[in-house]
């Protein structure tokens, strides 16, 4: 019968060890006793950027990045997507099951309440200048909003957690459509009760001189699904980084303003309103064979493409494929959909990007459908931040909750110079 066990031979000393294996991982731990002398450290592993890593034990977000699967709590993202509302979803993801229909609407009724922001946030964000980037105004003011909420910093108290939760989840559209009316100068609209999660954020963002603002229910719904598909994707480079900033015990609009900052970056959700810029450059179907050969020539990378997971397809990709061909009856075709069809039609039959297993990710479509909603392309990475806002406070509940995990600490192997002599200054070359 098989063991759970691994045995390795140290070849340096001859001896052997055994580690167990438990949910096909070894603990990296177990390794330090391999040693070759009594005052030698013991064997680390050595693994830039996580690459086969895993850093914690969760319960929220399932991928297998070969087939193409991703749920949550178990439920596959298609079904979710395809049925349920953001706020549904949010509420699964945060408590671990579906909400009955009275759940549901105590928990719409408790975040719709918690949609104000303070007005001294609004103050904040007003100090910006006219062109600050929205996620920069983002980022700063979610820190800030640490000083509107100094208890926070209580993170041992599930009620004052499950508080924190609550707001943030509620006024990160608010503060969002704020940043976006600042850079036009638009007068800042507040939040509306009566409307949906998703409705609302439209009328903060498109209401002018109507008494109420109505949302078209397509585009409100749409928004709905695209919520729902970034609302978490479990440790991935933010979702890490509000975990390990967490672990120190900071607060969690802290650990969530330095979240959103890794979240900013090209790479990761500020690909989305590359994809938009990319596609601009391109212009036309015809550019499209030059503009990929000169990112196999290695100059720059095709945006929206490739994931570190996802090696197939990634199904976030498939629903808002479909998702745009609903958005386009209501607000007409964006012709740039041509151009990315296009796009993708060539990288997927080209021997760099196959050799690569380089597909469109989630970012490749979503900008087209925002742009075509009305959106301007420096709040694409707002409009995932928004979402994901839930699936960085599950995680973090999941952390500050783990008795396992203690204050985030990596190893490192030192490659500087062994002790050397001071050298005084005129002695200095
Ligand atoms: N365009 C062109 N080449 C790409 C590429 C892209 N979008 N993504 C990866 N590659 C190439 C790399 O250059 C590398 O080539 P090499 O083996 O010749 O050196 C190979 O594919 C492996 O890529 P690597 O950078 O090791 O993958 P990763 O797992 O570290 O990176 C991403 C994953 C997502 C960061 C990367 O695919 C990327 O930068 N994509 C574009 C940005 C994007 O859309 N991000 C959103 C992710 S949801």
């Amino acid at each position: 019968m098989s063991e759970n066990r691994l045995t390795i031979t140290d070849e340096r000393t001859g001896k052997q060890y055994q580690v167990q294996i438990q949910d096909g991982t070894i603990r990296a731990n177990d390794l330090r006793q391999i040693k070759v002398s009594a005052d030698d450290f013991g064997l680390m592993t050595y693994d830039p950027a996580y690459l086969n890593t895993a850093s914690c034990r969760s319960s929220i977000t399932y991928i297998d990045g070969d087939k193409g699967i991703l749920r949550y709590r178990g439920y596959p993202i298609e079904q979710l997507a395809g049925t349920c509302t953001f706020l549904e979803v949010a509420y699964l993801l945060l408590n671990g099951e579906l909400p009955n229909q009275e759940q549901l609407a105590a928990w719409e009724t408790r975040v719709l309440r918690h949609t104000m922001l303070h007005e001294t946030s609004k103050k904040f964000l007003e100090n910006f200048r006219y062109d600050a980037h929205p996620m920069t105004m983002l980022i700063s003011t979610l820190a800030a909003m640490s000083t509107v909420y100094p208890e926070s910093k209580n993170i041992h108290d599930a009620t004052n957690r499950q508080k924190q939760t609550i707001r943030l989840i509620a006024k990160m559209p608010t503060l969002s459509a704020y940043c976006y009316r600042h850079r036009l100068g638009l007068p800042y609209i507040y939040p509306d009760r009566d409307l949906s999660f998703t409705e609302n954020f439209m009328n903060m963002m498109w209401r002018f001189m109507e008494p109420k603002y109505v949302a078209n229910p397509i585009l409100a719904r749409a928004l709905d699904v695209l919520f729902i598909l970034h609302a978490d994707h479990e440790q991935n480079c933010s979702t890490s980084t509000m975990r390990s900033v967490g672990s120190s015990q900071a607060d969690p609009y802290l650990s969530m303003g330095a979240a959103t900052a890794a979240l900013s970056g090209p790479l990761h959700g500020g690909a989305n309103e590359e994809v938009l810029r990319m596609l601009d450059h391109i212009g036309s179907k015809e550019a499209i064979p030059a503009f990929i050969k000169t990112v196999k020539d290695g100059h720059g990378k095709l945006m929206g493409f490739g994931h570190r997971v996802y090696k197939n397809f990634d199904p976030r990709a498939q629903i808002i494929k479909k998702t745009a061909d609903e958005v386009f009856t209501v607000t007409g075709y964006n012709p740039k959909i041509e151009i990315a069809r296009e796009l993708e039609r060539i990288a997927l039959e080209d021997e760099y990007f196959i050799k690569r297993r380089l597909y469109p990710n989630v970012d490749f479509y979503s900008g087209i459908i925002y742009e075509a909603m009305g959106f301007r392309p420096d709040l694409f990475t707002v409009l995932f931040a928004i979402p994901r806002v839930v699936g960085w406070l599950a995680q973090w509940e999941e952390m500050v909750t783990d008795p396992e995990q203690k204050i985030s600490r990596p190893r490192q192997i030192y490659t500087g110079y062994d002790e050397r002599q001071f050298v005084p200054m005129e002695k200095r070359s």
